[in-house]
């Protein structure tokens, strides 16, 4: 497994040579079971690539940019026997360049949620995704299901500026008691660790009162809320609809359950996606599209 630091090297391995589709699995490292998930859905289509890059313009002032975990030789030990074909880990000054001026902004899905609370983050994540397509321009990237919104942005991106790759979300992968994997878990001692089950069991609340057939969006929202009180700070517990994330009165099709709460040091989010209908309420994907093609490369 080769460790690229420029696209330079990455052309050099000539990933496409087969003629399947090059996929990238985009992270920041800090690798967990979550990250992997993702990394064995995107063999599936073809090779793969993980980028590991700790993007500054994602992180505001104040949060945990300089603290993030960095540990490139646990990372590529995780995710050597996999059968990664490459491993695309640039500097930033590869990617920023000495001014980076050029910045993609995300339109109406960037407001509100995470975007509300942390100003100038999707900017960040949609301008280092960017970058990221330009230097290996994969025909397949693989996203987590767990940033959902992060997930519907870049999509609006892919789809605005026509760059013709296909998004792949994959499921969230829980601890066994329910808790998201999440690069930040590791900030919690054991009893926060405890509280911040409050984020999933916020969601399990939100799902019960939609599978008894509560329909009003702010109701569900408020029981989600109600769950979230063992959190130190609630940043949102919202409803939302999938794909452009509309607020909504009265919620039928497709819908996103998100929270994000802080939680001792950690800043932790996790959503449910489910289908509703009259006749009930199923767990769902968020990009259909490509839901499609799973399973069949040919078709890429
Ligand atoms: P990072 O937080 O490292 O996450 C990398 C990918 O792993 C994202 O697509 C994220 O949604 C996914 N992921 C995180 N936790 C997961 C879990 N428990 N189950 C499944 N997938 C999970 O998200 C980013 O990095 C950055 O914003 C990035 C897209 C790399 C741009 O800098």
């Amino acid at each position: 497994m080769k460790v690229c630091r420029t696209p330079a090297d990455l052309d050099a391995l000539s990933l496409r040579r087969e003629g399947r589709p090059l996929v990238l699995v985009p992270t920041m490292g800090a690798l967990h079971q979550g990250h992997l998930s993702l990394v064995d859905l995107g063999r599936e289509f073809g090779p793969v690539v993980v980028s590991i890059f700790v993007n500054p313009k994602q992180f505001g002032e104040g949060e945990d940019f300089e603290s993030y975990p960095r540990d490139l030789e646990r990372d590529l030990s995780l995710i050597e026997p996999l059968g990664v074909d490459a491993v695309f880990a640039p500097d930033v000054a590869l990617m920023y360049g000495a001014r980076g001026e050029v910045t993609v902004l995300p339109g109406n899905r960037g407001q509100g949620l995470c975007g509300g609370d942390r100003p100038g983050h999707f900017a960040g994540v949609l301008t280092v995704v960017a970058k990221l397509f330009g230097a290996v321009r994969p025909d397949i990237a693989v996203f987590g299901r767990k940033d959902a919104q992060q997930c519907l942005v870049i999509a609006q991106m892919v789809e605005d500026l026509k760059m013709g790759i296909r998004l792949i979300d994959g499921p969230t992968v829980r601890e066994p008691d329910g808790l998201a994997m999440s690069s930040r878990n590791r900030y919690l001692d054991p009893a926060e660790r405890e509280r911040a089950l409050c984020l999933s069991g916020a969601l399990a609340a939100g799902r019960d009162l939609l599978v008894s057939g509560e329909r009003q969006s702010a109701e569900v929202a408020a029981a989600m809320l109600g769950k979230l009180a063992a959190a130190d700070q609630v940043e949102y517990a919202e409803v939302r609809r999938v794909p452009d994330l509309a607020v909504e009165e009265q919620l039928s099709g497709r819908v996103l359950l998100a929270v994000a709460a802080r939680v001792g040091p950690a800043r932790l989010i996790d959503n449910f996606v489910v289908d509703v209908s009259e006749t009930g309420v199923t767990d769902a994907v968020l990009l259909d599209e490509i839901a499609e093609h799973r399973g069949s490369p040919g078709m890429v």
